[in-house]
């Protein structure tokens, strides 16, 4: 999600500066970016020359203090409170104290990460969604430290890149995967039980609820790593069995299988394709 983040990014006039662990990992994002903004050329949605001043506004590094510079900073590393934590309290110490801290977490706790850092009035959710360069929602998430004014420019840069913001407050979830995930979970009940197979389950709420995407066509888009993360969110947070994640998705996670970033999921993926 962070080359999608940073392809709207400079999609819309910004400077970017995508980080990354591993060289390796910055230049897959980087060619899928460059074809991003290729397909928006070939839709007539900018031209060659704009596409070319957009790639021009990106920079990659491995340097984590590099990107203590930045003006605006939005970590999307992966659903775990540890290693969340862990990237703001380095950049804490490098960044100025009136940059703002956002997370494009899907679940955890913003005043939570917000306390792992000395600028809890500047720290907030800016949660966006997949694909990113597809999907016009961010969900914007404050604290219960964040001011007014940092909400306020969170939600002006996330109109300023042509998406909707849309404000939320800090419960475990918010309110898009609150909703969201116990559904993907209950489809994966109803396999697990039989009432169904995949195909079924997904054809039923594309065909009778109108769904772009079925529950676990969407569950291997989203990551059934990231599915279960959110779920074990929900459950922690509420402490309401009825957040209980299925038995499958936790042994599918176990077996490795991902969904599409690995090939497998409820479905199986030969170059990209169902
Ligand atoms: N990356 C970038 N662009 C993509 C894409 C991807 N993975 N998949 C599709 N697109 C683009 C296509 O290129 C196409 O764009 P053009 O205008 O250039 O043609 C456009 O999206 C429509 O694609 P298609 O015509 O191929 O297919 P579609 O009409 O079925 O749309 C979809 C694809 C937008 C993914 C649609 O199926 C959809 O909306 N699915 C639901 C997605 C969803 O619910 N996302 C939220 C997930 S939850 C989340 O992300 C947050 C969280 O916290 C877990």
């Amino acid at each position: 999600m962070g080359g999608g983040i940073a392809q709207v990014l400079v999609k819309s006039g910004y400077s970017a500066l995508l980080h990354d662990v591993a060289e390796k990992f910055l230049a897959k994002a980087a060619d899928r970016i460059g074809k991003g903004l290729g397909r928006d050329v070939e839709k007539g949605r900018m031209t060659a020359e704009e596409r070319e001043q957009a790639l021009g506004r990106l920079k990659t590094t491995t340097d984590l203090v590099a990107v203590a510079k930045a003006d605006f900073i939005i970590e999307a590393v992966i659903e775990h409170f540890e290693a969340k934590a862990g990237v703001f309290k380095e950049l804490e110490s490098h960044a100025r104290p009136e940059v703002i801290f956002a997370s494009n977490t899907s679940s955890i706790s913003i005043s939570k990460l917000a306390a792992e850092t000395k600028r809890p009035a500047q720290f907030l959710g800016l949660h966006f969604f997949n694909p990113v360069p597809v999907m016009k929602l961010v969900e914007v998430v404050p604290g219960l430290e964040t001011t007014p004014e940092a909400a306020e420019t969170a939600v002006a840069l996330a109109s300023s890149l042509g998406k909707t913001p849309i404000r939320v407050n800090d419960y475990p979830g918010f309110v898009s995967n609150r909703v969201l995930m116990p559904m993907i979970n209950e489809a994966v009940f109803c396999v697990m039980e039989g009432v169904a197979d995949t195909s079924a389950v997904d054809g039923v709420m594309k065909l009778g609820m109108n769904h772009p995407m079925g529950p676990l066509e969407l569950a291997d888009l989203i990551g059934l790593d990231v599915c279960l993360d959110i779920m074990r969110v929900l459950y922690e947070g509420f402490h309401d069995s009825k957040y209980r994640p299925c038995p499958l998705l936790e042994k599918m996670v176990a077996a490795g299988r991902l969904g599409r970033k690995t090939g497998r999921g409820f479905y199986e993926y030969a170059e990209k394709k169902a």
